[in-house]
């Protein structure tokens, strides 16, 4: 793994693996990214097989800002170009009708093709030298198996794929949670995905509401993200509200097996059956933090995840969102 301090040559050594067709792990604001150049087939292609992913699945292309939009789509909706000047670079993945022949492994045969500029300082420094190199979109799923639950560290890159990636390392992902996706090839737009920025936020810039999925006439589940089994750890998390959450602790001494709990303010008895970890008050950082929860449950080899259902209120929708599908 290349290690925090050989940044400059970390990056044009990356940049240059990217670019002979090689696959590399990169951090993004929201979570990290298995990479490759989005128009190399065979380098997309051994992305689809080493994370497992079914090849009806198309991945994100990230490119540097709003001018390299038109390099892959054909058509950008008024509001989409106001969501994408406001909220790019950042955590905000736009699907676009997709122009012919730009992208096709990466669109997994679509018409459209989801577009995201990454705030992370490494992704962009990383997507700068690409371009030099003639590389100017990179396709990039999140670097998990599959189902699994996303990476927010280099460590868990590794844990998932190996020590042979090769994986930039740019710390603790500061989002968390993956990017909200909006369909914009429809009528109106909808919300594939929520990420971390809210419905609300979203409306306002957008200047028009953004519909849910079952809201919109013929819109089928393409997002894994979406599907509604995913995120998911090894253990079982089972969601109960907080006085449910209660009830169960309390009669814990009669439960054989070993138990994480994720929650808020509950009472929780010292046992050696359980592993508590406080959920962060504020849903930013309940994002943050999701993910690496989950994993160090794993990996402390709980046998139940027992978790607060999260306030109903919009900010926590990305969070709400995620452990549903880790619960299903
Ligand atoms: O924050 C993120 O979006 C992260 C980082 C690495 O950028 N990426 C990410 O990629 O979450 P992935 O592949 O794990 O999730 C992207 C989702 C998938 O569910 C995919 O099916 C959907 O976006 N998607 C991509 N292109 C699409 C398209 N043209 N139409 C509909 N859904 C699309
Ligand atoms: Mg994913």
């Amino acid at each position: 793994m290349i290690q925090k301090g050989q940044k400059r040559v970390s990056i044009l050594k990356a940049a240059e693996a990217l670019a002979r067709g090689e696959i590399v792990g990169m951090p993004t604001e929201t979570v990290y990214g298995l990479a490759a150049d989005a128009d190399n087939q065979a380098a997309v292609a051994e992305i689809f097989r080493i994370k497992r992913r079914p090849a009806d699945h198309p991945l994100i292309v990230h490119v540097l800002g709003v001018d390299l939009v038109p390099e892959f789509a054909r058509d950008v909706p008024r509001y989409a170009r106001r969501l994408l000047d406001v909220f790019w670079p950042g955590p905000l993945t736009v699907i676009l009708p997709r122009r012919f022949g730009r992208g096709d492994a990466a669109a997994g045969g679509q018409d459209s093709i989801g577009l995201r500029s990454p705030s992370h300082p490494v992704s962009r420094a990383l997507m700068t030298a690409c371009g030099e190199l003639g590389v100017v979109g990179l396709a990039a799923p999140s670097a998990n198996q599959f189902g699994r639950v996303s990476p927010t560290t280099a460590q868990h890159v590794v844990d998932e794929f190996g020590d042979d990636l090769l994986v930039l390392n740019g710390g603790a992902c500061p989002v968390g949670i993956e990017s909200s996706i909006i369909d914009c090839t429809r009528e109106a737009p909808v919300l594939l995905r929520p990420g971390g920025l809210s419905r609300e936020q979203l409306a306002a810039v957008a200047g028009r509401p953004i519909l849910l999925p079952a809201d919109a006439k013929g819109c089928a589940p393409r997002a894994s993200g979406t599907l509604a089994s995913h995120y998911a750890p090894s253990a079982r998390v089972h969601l109960m509200d907080g006085a449910a959450l209660q009830d169960a602790l309390s009669s814990l001494s009669t439960r054989a097996g070993h138990i994480g709990v994720w929650s808020r303010a509950l009472r929780v008895p010292t046992s050696s059956f359980l592993l508590f970890r406080p959920m962060p008050v504020d849903p930013q950082t309940a994002a943050r933090e999701l993910f690496a929860a989950l994993r160090d449950f794993d990996a402390h080899r709980v046998n139940e995840i027992w978790v607060e259902t999260p306030p109903p209120d919009s900010g926590w929708d990305g969070v709400r969102d995620r452990l549903k599908r880790a619960a299903a």
